[in-house]
């Protein structure tokens, strides 16, 4: 099987490498990809937003199957225009991408579908969010409507933070705070079947402690040995098939990758969040410990065929992995810097050094180029064990003014150990 896989980030590299190790795949192609993605997969310089050009692409190399990485490129159809040209596509349609691409859609899908969620009110002028914040208090949860990177959220007590938020968008939600640990589920699904990866959990905020901004995420792990025994049924039954039939009954069935953002408050479940693609970094910890074929697993789900498929497997260790991020990040992230210790960390026993904002020069140097600038992602027998090994590796990693969150499955770890 050829494999065509778009984007450039983390996520993408994740998904090149675990393609490239899977004995069903021949060719593994990206575009345009990273230096890390360039050492796996064959690179190709198109503009993934631009439908026809990633359409063409794939039809030149006679590729399999398309994966789309990131969401700019589903929401602006790319899936859509590749399928339209007989090749199969992991990834859902534009339309059905809203779920992701439009919070209020989503919220009105989840209305639909009886899938526990925050209230919310919808808000497009001053006076609507002045009057919702007061509805709801402290803490306040202010949403960009449209895709904002992971950035578009605030939580604040701050009543003029929340306010001043609003004013940057064009129209925001408003939300009900949600308490209690978050956890991101993604199900691979065919718009049919769906079938639920391992839970894993995501560091948002860019300090030790959950302390400073929303960042995309600054590290993640997975298994959660705290997790209750039915996390997966539960939440499989009660909101990803759900949200799914709802999607097919508005006529735009969801076919993808479904990324369920979770809440586990003391009243129960509920989702913060959907997207419509892999999550960045959990989808690095996830790959890491599949034990399946990658390739056949999202080529079923591209073809209708996910009823045929075993579901998943995944070893029984652990893996975590540890972002490094710029100088700056997550306001505007310093560039250009010469990034070391790269090959030194790779080499160790487990690990796996993904690259997301990297380049390389003309130097043959590899330098930073975005905001998260790789994950440091290690497998281990237990959290423990696969955290010494990410930090070993960061550790080896060179970036001046680089940030690096401490705290990276630190507490789950030590409950492991005590469990
Ligand atoms: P989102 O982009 O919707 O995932 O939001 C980013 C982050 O903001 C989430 O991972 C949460 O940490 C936080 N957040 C979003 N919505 C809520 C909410 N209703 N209550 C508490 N925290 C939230
Ligand atoms: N890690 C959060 C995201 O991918 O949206």
């Amino acid at each position: 099987m050829k494999i065509l896989v778009i984007g450039s980030g983390g996520r993408e590299h994740a998904l090149a490498l675990a393609m490239a190790r899977d004995p069903s795949v021949t060719q593994v192609h990206a575009a345009p990809g990273n230096p890390g993605i360039g050492a796996v997969a064959t690179l190709h310089p198109v503009d993934i937003d631009d439908r026809t050009q990633v359409a063409s692409l794939a039809e030149s190399l006679a590729v399999d199957l398309v994966v789309v990485g990131p969401e700019a490129p589903l929401v602006a159809g790319v899936a859509d225009v590749v399928r339209a040209a007989g090749i199969a596509c992991f990834g859902p349609g534009a339309a059905a991408a809203q779920i992701e691409g439009s919070k209020w859609f989503a919220k009105d899908v989840m209305a639909s579908a009886g899938v526990p969620t925050a209230m919310a009110h919808v808000c497009d002028t001053e006076e609507q969010v002045v009057a919702a914040l007061d509805a709801f208090g402290a803490p306040y949860v202010v949403k960009d409507d449209g895709l904002a990177a992971g950035k578009g959220v605030v939580v604040t007590r701050d009543r003029e933070v929340a306010l001043e938020h609003a004013r940057g968008c064009r129209r925001v939600v408003v939300e009900e705070h949600l308490d209690g640990p978050e956890v991101s589920l993604f199900a691979v699904t065919d718009g049919q079947t769906v079938l639920p990866l391992q839970p894993v959990q995501d560091f948002k905020r860019i300090g030790d402690g959950d302390t400073g901004p929303n960042t995309g995420g600054m590290g993640a792990y997975t298994p959660l040995p705290w997790a209750p025994a039915d996390l997966v049924a539960d939440v499989h039954e009660r909101v990803l098939v759900p949200t799914v039939r709802e999607m097919e009954r508005r006529g735009v069935p969801f076919t993808g990758l479904l990324y369920a953002g979770l809440a586990l408050t003391s009243r129960g479940v509920r989702v913060i969040e959907f997207n419509a693609r892999f999550g960045d970094p959990e989808t690095q910890v996830l790959l890491a410990l599949l034990d399946s074929s990658l390739g056949t697993l999202l080529h079923s789900a591209a073809t209708g065929r996910l009823h045929e498929v075993a579901p998943p497997r995944f070893s029984p260790g652990a893996a975590v992995a540890v972002v490094v991020a710029a100088q700056g990040y997550p306001g505007t992230p310093r560039a250009g810097d010469v990034i070391g210790g790269l090959d030194a960390a790779d080499a160790l026993e487990g690990v796996d050094v993904i690259h997301a904002g990297t380049t390389s020069a003309d130097d043959g140097s590899v330098r930073s180029s975005g905001g998260r600038v790789l994950a440091v992602t290690a497998r281990g027998t237990d959290l423990a064990q696969a955290r010494e090994r990410a930090y070993a590796g960061v550790a080896l990693v060179d970036l001046p003014g680089s940030q690096v969150r401490t705290d990276i499955a630190l507490r789950a770890a030590e409950q492991d150990g005590a469990g």
